[in-house]
Order: structure tokens, then sequence, then C-alpha cells
């Protein structure tokens, strides 16, 4: 495993304490994460409760013995942690490589704190200069949202499966599209313009949200991002 990602996870986990109420993020740093989670809960007798935004955090989670609960038993999370793809200077970020930036938006929204977990190949000057916006779609409503965001300026291509034929289908059983923009100068307008088109359940632009991010080094030391 990746030195750097190991450190960024070890440095999460030992921010956890006794009852907290955690967001469990979905990606391989993240991952790294609940695995450092799991043996805290094991070795230390720590107690903790995790809502995962993924099946496959959830599938993590059970595998490393973290216990989980729905939104619906939880009303609130003192902690979530997740990775990203971009991260600007003020902390704004594009997620969604994966395609659980839905439920991960979900999850971040309801922390006290949303901590980003990444390592520096994240850290860029300006949102979607190396990563596309990905939009998750109402499968019958794919073509008329990839002409509504070729309007926006975007070069949009709907995401296919690589172990199967066909796009990807979210955990929600929606389609995603990523729109590449090339650099974005107005995140916000953009956030407010890509949310209006009917037909897109959520995008992977978390504006403001973010609280810290730990990045992690190949050395295996741990810096910390507030936003600026
Ligand atoms: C999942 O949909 C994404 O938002 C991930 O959180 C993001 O891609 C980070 O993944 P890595 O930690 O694997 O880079």
């Amino acid at each position: 495993m990746n030195t750097a990602k190991r450190a960024v996870g070890e440095a999460a986990a030992a921010r956890v304490e006794d009852g907290m109420r955690l967001g469990l993020g979905t990606g391989s740093t993240t991952a790294c994460f609940i695995e450092a989670l799991g043996r805290r809960v094991r070795e230390d007798g720590l107690q903790v409760v995790g809502t995962p935004t993924s099946f496959a955090a959830e599938r993590l989670a059970r595998q490393h013995g973290v216990a989980l609960a729905t939104l619906d038993e939880l009303d609130a999370l003192d902690l979530a942690f997740d990775g990203a793809d971009e991260i600007d200077p003020a902390l704004n970020l594009i997620k969604g490589r994966g395609g659980a930036h839905t439920r991960e938006k979900v999850v971040a929204s309801l922390a006290e704190q949303f901590i980003v977990l990444a390592d520096p190949s994240k850290i860029v000057d300006r949102l979607g200069t190396r990563m596309p916006v990905p939009v998750e779609v109402v499968p019958m409503a794919a073509t008329p949202v990839l002409r509504r965001l070729e309007r926006l300026g975007a070069t949009p291509v709907l995401r296919e499966a690589a172990s199967k034929d066909g796009p990807v289908v979210t955990d929600q059983g929606f389609w995603i599209i990523d729109a590449d923009f090339s650099g974005i100068d107005d995140p916000d307008a953009l956030d407010i313009a890509i949310r209006r088109i009917p037909g897109v359940l959520d995008h992977g632009l978390f504006l403001g949200m973010a609280h810290l991010a730990l990045i992690g080094q190949e050395d295996g030391s741990v810096w910390e991002l507030h936003p600026k």
C-alpha cells in the first residue's frame, strides 16, 4: 500500500474519539482510514458508529469490524472523512471519480467537521484543470443533460463501465456524465447552473464544505491544510 495514503489513514483514525458518529467516505485513501479505524476498534476497544457513502465503503467497514448505522438512525455526525479528486486553496473540491459523490455530499453535509484525506497529487490552483465534474443523472435524461452541459461550456461524456458493457450504474441506479470544463472560472455559478438542469441528481463540486484536509506525504508525514 502507498505510504502517503497509509499515513493519512492512520492520522485520520487517530482523531476519532470514543462515541463518535462518523461519515465513511469512498476511494483508496479513505479505505486506508477505514482499515486503521477497524484496528483501533479491535485493539483499543474504540466504540464508534459509521455511515457509509457507498456499497464499497459499507463492505469495507463490515470487513474491518466498524459498526454501521443509517441516516434514519443518526441525526448528525461528528466527523466525516472522505477523499477528493481535486482540492483548491479554499478547500473546494471535485469528487466523484468513484461515482459516489451524491451520497458523499449528503454525508459530508451532516458532519460537524468534514475532513478531506488525500495526497499532494490532488492539490490544484483552479478546479476543473485536471478532472472533469461528474454529474449523476436520471438515465432517461442523459442526452438532454449532455446537451445542456455542452451549452455551459463543457465537453461531456457518458461514463462507460470497465467490466461491463454500457454505462456505469451508480449505487442509486443512475448514470454519470463526466463534464470536462478545462478549468472552472466561477465554481459557485457552475454549481447552481448544473443543479438547475432537470434530470440531474447531483454533481461532484463540493464548495465551502471541507473544514480541513490531511495531506499524506511519501515520507510518511501528514500536512494539515486549512481553507484560505
Ligand atoms: C469517490 O466517488 C470519490 O469522490 C473519491 O472520494 C475520490 O475519487 C478519492 O479517491 P482516492 O482516494 O482513491 O483518490
